[in-house]
């Protein structure tokens, strides 16, 4: 048996994978999903980009993280006439077609692209305004900057967050998906705490998270713990996010317990985790990002020694490249279903950026990765607008 990844291995695939996705990150901000992979290259998701964004910041790379909200702030201001068309279609009670949502991928210069997509989906406009609202409150920052992307986002959800749609993985466009609640309500819910929207913005937004999380905790729950979607019994692996890192569920509480205790034993392996039974996307292996969520989610529900062997799995399935792919096969629910992925897309996406993200956000939390402290420039920035504070205090 070969002996576990030590603390100084661990840390360092940590500091190698945030320098991975700066030198990755476009000068548009965008983060690719995958540099190589033949699907996804040339576009930035929005669900990707944001936990790759949190997972940046938490390691002090405020710039990067920073950019990255610019870009998808840009996406949202320059579809406000698209987002006003959707609102005003929703209040006269005609709502549009799902082909008329927002996309959920867009190439690095912020268009939709030209390739066929399983669009119309809400988490990351949720994801997204969560991220950047915890970033700026981890490093101090004048929100400001993002104050007209965040109300527009704000305002698509609230037009939208009833609607079924595609899930975090693309699929069950019909279902209403309590993973992609828990991102709404994390995004309406910062957005709201904050002063950047409109009295009446805010309050539809905070009305709007209640009421979806009273959905969440009452359709969204079987047997005491949280559902895939709305009237499901399974779990899904997504769900461990929702406990950490988007804190929609405080992780001292039987309801996240439960639900962490169910995926680890209906979807977790040795560590590995799957994202749900019946996965055959690449056979339906195991993801070490979603390995990384429960890990957060141990932590959160104080358990660090599990928070720690799943960072250490997850550090396992490194490539030779120094690479964290999208999934492993050591575990596959339906191995018949490789071939034919391997035919339409090529191998699995690696390196995929979200995983480095995950697995950063993750050592991170339990203190196996130390960041540096953030350079000058952030620091001189935030020292300056406290400078300007006091001055209009
Ligand atoms: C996954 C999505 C992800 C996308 C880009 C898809 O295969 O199902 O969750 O956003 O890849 O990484």
């Amino acid at each position: 048996m070969t002996s576990r990844p030590d603390d100084d291995s661990l840390a360092s695939l940590a500091a190698h994978s945030v320098e991975l996705i700066s030198a990755l990150q476009h000068p548009s901000g965008a983060y690719p999903a995958s540099p190589t992979f033949s699907a996804y290259t040339g576009y930035s998701w929005f669900r990707d980009g944001a936990f790759i964004a949190d997972g940046m910041s938490s390691a002090n790379a405020i710039d990067s993280a920073s950019r990255f909200f610019d870009w998808c702030a840009s996406i949202l201001i320059a579809r406000r006439g698209q987002i006003e068309t959707i609102e005003r279609a929703e209040a006269a009670g005609t709502p549009l077609d799902n082909s008329q949502m927002l996309a959920t991928r867009f190439t690095f210069d912020g268009a939709e692209g030209d390739d066929d997509w399983w669009d119309f989906q809400t988490d990351g406009y949720g994801t997204w305004v969560w991220a950047v609202v915890a970033h700026a409150q981890r490093h101090d920052l004048d929100l400001d900057r993002w104050r007209e992307g965040i109300e527009l986002s704000v305002r698509y959800l609230l037009a939208t967050w009833e609607r079924p749609c595609f899930d975090w993985w693309e699929e069950f466009e019909t279902e209403r998906h309590v993973s992609t609640l828990g991102c709404v309500i994390a995004g309406l819910s910062a957005a709201a705490s904050t002063d950047v929207l409109s009295v009446d913005v805010a309050t539809r937004a905070r009305d709007a998270a209640s009421a979806a999380r009273e959905l969440i905790e009452t359709d969204g729950v079987r047997d005491g713990h949280l559902v895939k979607w709305l009237g499901s019994d399974a779990v899904d692996g997504s769900l461990a996010a929702l406990i950490s890192p988007l804190a929609v569920v405080d992780g001292s509480r039987t309801l996240a317990r439960a639900t962490v205790a169910q995926i680890d034993h209906d979807l977790t392996v040795d560590g590995g985790v799957h994202r749900y039974l019946g996965d055959t996307f690449y056979g339906g292996g195991q993801w070490p990002l979603l390995s990384c969520m429960l890990g957060l989610a141990f932590a959160a529900g104080g358990n660090t020694a599990r928070a720690r062997s799943q960072l250490q799995w997850a550090a396992e399935t490194v490539t030779t490249d120094n690479f964290l792919p999208e999934q492993v096969d050591d575990d596959l629910l339906d191995p018949s279903r490789v071939a034919e992925w391997r035919e339409r897309w090529g191998s699995v996406a690696t390196p995929l950026l979200w995983s480095h993200a995950m697995y950063v956000r993750l050592a991170v939390e339990i203190g196996v990765y130390v960041p540096p402290a953030p350079p000058m420039a952030s620091l001189a920035t935030t020292e300056a607008r406290h400078g300007n504070e006091s001055e209009t205090d």
